[in-house]
């Protein structure tokens, strides 16, 4: 069984924000297309959160994966001062549909600050609970740079191995049970449809 991490972690811009292009900063959509192309690859999934010159990022997948993509992320120019908010093990993925799910700033995450005190997006100052408060609002909102998961061909985490009900939700129990019985139930009918026209005919030929 591949052990799954979750690594969330806020660094620092080095680029200056340019106005942006389809809602997204021009640097940001690039490292989003490079992130959604390397993490299909390597099945991995999160979040990416840009505001006020800030990152907050959750990378979620195998252990050596991420591990290795946060090495990489060290090396990276276009942003420093990286600081790991939460590292642990995981049992169920958070952004399971999302190689990179990308939400630019937006009213929920204002009044998320103004409620915090805070004037302005500023990770490096987040309690454990405030970490937490983002992370439920970035799973809560859609997406508009990528089209919602159930229109996508296929789902990164299909490829990813959970010891958690997911692939078997009592959703999913339901009906793939009704799937085997409703076979069953047409043929009872059928069969029972046969039997009374064979008595009819019978009756009509005189045999009862
Ligand atoms: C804030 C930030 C987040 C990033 N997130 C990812 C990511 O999730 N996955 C990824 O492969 N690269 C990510 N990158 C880019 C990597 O640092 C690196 O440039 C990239 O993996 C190199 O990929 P390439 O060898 O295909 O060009 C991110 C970069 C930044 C600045």
């Amino acid at each position: 069984m591949t052990e799954l991490v979750r690594i969330i972690y806020i660094s620092r811009a080095t680029f200056d924000s340019l106005p942006a292009a389809d809602g997204v900063e021009p640097t940001v959509s690039r490292i989003l297309s490079t992130s959604r192309r390397n993490n299909r690859r390597n099945g991995l999934v999160g979040m990416l959160y840009y505001g006020d010159g800030c990152f907050f990022q959750c990378l979620e997948g195998e252990r050596s994966k991420v591990e290795g993509l946060y090495r990489t992320l060290l090396k990276d120019k276009r942003h420093c001062d990286l600081k790991i908010l939460a590292s642990e093990p995981i049992k169920r993925l958070s952004f399971p549909d999302w190689n990179m799910k990308y939400v630019p700033l937006d009213q929920s995450m204002s009044r998320l600050m103004t409620e915090h005190g805070f004037d302005r997006f500023d990770p490096y100052r987040f309690d454990h609970h405030l970490v937490e408060r983002v992370m439920q609002l970035m799973q809560g909102v859609p997406d508009p740079t990528e089209p919602a998961p159930e229109s996508r061909p296929s789902s990164p985490s299909r490829s990813i191995q959970l010891d958690t009900p997911d692939n078997g939700s009592p959703a999913a129990a339901s009906a793939s049970s009704s799937n085997r019985l409703l076979p069953a139930i047409a043929i009872g009918f059928s069969s029972l449809a046969l039997l009374i026209s064979l008595v009819c005919l019978g009756m009509q030929l005189g045999w009862f």
